[in-house]
């Protein structure tokens, strides 16, 4: 279950978590930027309170760390941070959120784009190592990162990146870096896999409005985003899905005793392709320059 909401309302979210426990949900994705780390640690609390869940083993939650603690002497600190708001002794998963590095400061979405400054991908993951070595994190990973920043973590690497989540559902399949991480060991999970929540206004969702998907949908008596969600699990790869309502919770759960055809596959494959989530203008503020960093060398977008 995705917990990332703008704006976030603590009691909204903690709620939505405890009724995701309820239907079933025991994974849950959080991150220093969302916010979200609180109102989870309460639900994962509440929960082993009210038998929901036996302990807080029997969840498992992945937290990530924000670009401006991309900094080798902020990785521990961060996690720490992160640990105390959520209420754990561990996160299963920690991720690089993304393979941008910040100068050092709180938080700001979107960024400036002449705060970028190199990322020190072997000092980073080397931190990141410690935190796993530390027990504080479970398994450590990456998010949003293209097969060009994962051989670069790989070079370094002594633990490698169990986990690179990344934009992925019928409209952004991700075919070269799903490869990629197959031949690696690396699992991959999708974020945004019923096409995202439209956090810059009118542009139209290519996964909820697909054709495609409704025509399959309706043959099979499913709904849009259980097609979605089905498609990705197919692909062994783990659907990251944000809903805040106990009616669609139940109805994303609710993939695992059928399959998709074979026909269906090959309808699904011929999606058109477009991307959501990119460097410049989704994670940068339009205006400035770029000053330190070539742009290229930041872009999470990978053909
Ligand atoms: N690593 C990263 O950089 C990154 C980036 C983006 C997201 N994420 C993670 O991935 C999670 C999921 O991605 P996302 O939040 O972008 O979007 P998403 O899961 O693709 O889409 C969620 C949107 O679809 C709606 N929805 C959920 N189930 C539905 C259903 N069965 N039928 C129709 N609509 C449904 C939700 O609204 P309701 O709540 O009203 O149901 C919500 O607005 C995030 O919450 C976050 O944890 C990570």
């Amino acid at each position: 279950m995705g917990t990332s909401k703008y704006p976030l309302a603590h009691e909204t979210t903690r709620d939505a978590v405890l009724a995701a426990m309820e239907v079933g949900f025991r994974h849950f994705d959080t991150a220093a930027l969302y916010g979200s780390e609180p109102p989870l640690g309460e639900a994962v609390a509440e929960a082993v309170r009210r038998g929901l869940v036996a302990s807080r083993e029997e969840v498992f939650i992945t937290s990530k760390l924000w670009c401006t603690q991309c900094h080798p002497h902020l990785v521990l600190p961060a996690l720490r941070e992160s640990l105390r708001k959520l209420q754990v002794e561990y996160v299963d998963l920690y991720l690089i959120h993304l393979p941008v590095s910040l100068k050092p400061g709180p938080p700001a979405f979107p960024a400036k784009r002449e705060d970028a400054v190199p990322f020190d991908f072997e000092g980073v993951w080397r931190e990141m190592e410690e935190c796993h070595r530390l027990g504080l994190a479970k398994a450590i990973g990456v998010s949003n990162f293209t097969t060009g920043h994962l051989d670069k973590i790989l070079a370094a690497a002594t633990v490698p990146p169990a986990v690179n989540q990344v934009e992925m559902n019928p409209a952004w399949q991700q075919r070269k870096l799903r490869a990629y991480c197959a031949e690696k060991g690396i699992h991959v999970a999708a974020y945004s896999p019923l096409g995202g929540q439209r956090w810059s206004g009118s542009e139209g969702n290519a996964v909820l409005e697909s054709e495609v998907l409704a025509e399959i949908a309706k043959a099979r008596g499913k709904s849009i985003a259980q097609i979605a969600l089905r498609w990705i699990y197919e692909q062994g790869v783990s659907p990251i899905v944000k809903s805040f309502s106990k009616e669609r919770l139940k109805q994303n759960l609710d993939i695992f005793d059928w399959e998709l055809t074979d026909d269906d596959l090959i309808k699904i494959a011929q999606i058109p392709q477009k991307k959501i989530v990119k460097t410049a203008d989704g994670i940068f503020s339009t205006e400035g320059e770029f000053t330190s960093v070539d742009l290229s060398d930041i872009e999470i977008l990978e053909e």
